[in-house]
């Protein structure tokens, strides 16, 4: 029996379905286009859109998939946290389709799934945890940047978290400012390959502080009165790079330090890490490194897998199904502020 899985939280609109730990079907609707005009995501947009989306998303699932209504076991869908409409569109859809075809409905945290899409690997992919570890996960995106203690499967603890933006935003911020498509983040990515990191020395905010919380707000800052001081910079394709590597080494280092010394304090010898920023080539090979030097296990998410589907839902809800009594009501609402770290805010 398989079971079907909605994500809808931001601007992806995603579909999968799942059967034992196996993804048998994942499709992902990005919105990037729709909002690429406005710099950022518009959640009344991102709403309607996902309405729009949802039924031919759906269908491509259970068809990719092969699979027949009969077949669906149970429904899940992301309650939180996430954008208000955006998360209303999915998990009512999942719901109603729960109620139609009398399965039982399990509302997911959005970065409790998180946890699990490192555990997803190979094709068609499959969720191995038959070598799973206690572990700090590392989620890093747009609108998130945070460390958690998996100390078992289902059991997880709030380690900290950014006092202002996330790593995602902060590369596309700074991106802004250097005049680079939204969202900024690949666009760094791939010019700063070309670049030299120490070119331009950039702040590496709460880098030495022992605590778990990440501030990314200030570098922005400092990227643009680097700009406002040298606007020359931009006119030059090469200066331009040099930028882009210099801002990409100082967000990197800080990720990667600070989640290495977050393992240590836990004492787990094993990181996993996903969210958008994860498809990051430079923090794959530095945390990579500085895992091996280290002696701990890294777990990456696929590419495909860091940033929001739907099939991390559906392997996460697997697994509360198999631990049972996750059941969640078919009337149960959206939980927009719903955070690891105060799990009963609303
Ligand atoms: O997980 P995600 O798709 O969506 C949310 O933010 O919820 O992450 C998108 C973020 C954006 O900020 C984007 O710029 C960043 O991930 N991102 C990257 C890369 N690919 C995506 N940042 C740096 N390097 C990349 N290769
Ligand atoms: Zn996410």
């Amino acid at each position: 029996m398989a079971l079907l899985a909605f994500e809808t939280s931001c601007d992806e609109t995603s579909v999968a379905v799942v059967r034992d730990g196996r993804v048998l079907s994942n499709c992902v609707s990005s919105q990037i286009k729709l909002h690429e005009e406005y710099g950022g995501v518009v959640p009344e947009l991102a709403a309607r859109e996902h309405l729009r989306n949802l039924p031919a998303v759906a269908a491509k699932a259970l068809e990719g998939a092969a699979v027949t209504q009969g077949e669906i076991r149970a429904v899940a869908a992301t309650r939180g946290p996430g954008l208000p409409s955006a998360l209303m569109a999915g998990l009512k859809a999942a719901q109603a389709f729960a109620f139609m075809i009398r399965r039982p409905f399990i509302g997911i945290h959005h970065h409790e799934a998180h946890l699990y899409s490192p555990w997803i690997q190979g094709l068609p992919p499959a969720a191995d945890f038959s070598g799973f570890e206690p572990n700090v996960s590392l989620i890093v995106s747009g609108g998130h940047t945070m460390l958690i203690h998996v100390r078992a499967e289902l059991d997880h603890v709030f380690l900290g978290a950014t006092v202002d933006d996330a790593a995602g935003e902060c590369f596309d911020k700074a991106g802004k400012l250097m005049g680079l498509a939204y969202p900024a983040g690949p666009v760094i990515d791939r010019l700063a390959g070309e670049g030299n990191a120490t070119a331009f020395d950039f702040p590496r905010p709460m880098i030495h502080e022992p605590h778990h919380d990440f501030s990314f707000s200030g570098l922005k800052t400092s990227v643009r009165y680097f700009i406002r001081d040298h606007p020359e910079i931009l006119n030059d394709s090469g200066a331009v790079r040099d930028l882009c590597a210099s801002v990409q080494a100082a967000i990197v280092e800080v990720l990667v330090e600070k989640t290495i010394r977050a393992a240590k304090a836990c004492r787990v010898k094993c990181i996993t890490a996903s969210g958008g920023v994860t498809c990051n080539r430079h923090l794959r090979t530095a945390l990579g490194e500085s895992c091996r030097r280290g002696g701990i296990k890294l777990r990456l998410a696929e590419k495909e897998l860091c940033t929001d589907n739907a099939a991390m839902i559906g392997i996460l809800a697997e697994r509360k199904l198999a631990h049972g009594g996750f059941e969640t009501g078919l009337d149960a609402e959206i939980m927009p502020n719903w955070s690891l770290e105060n799990p009963a805010a609303t």
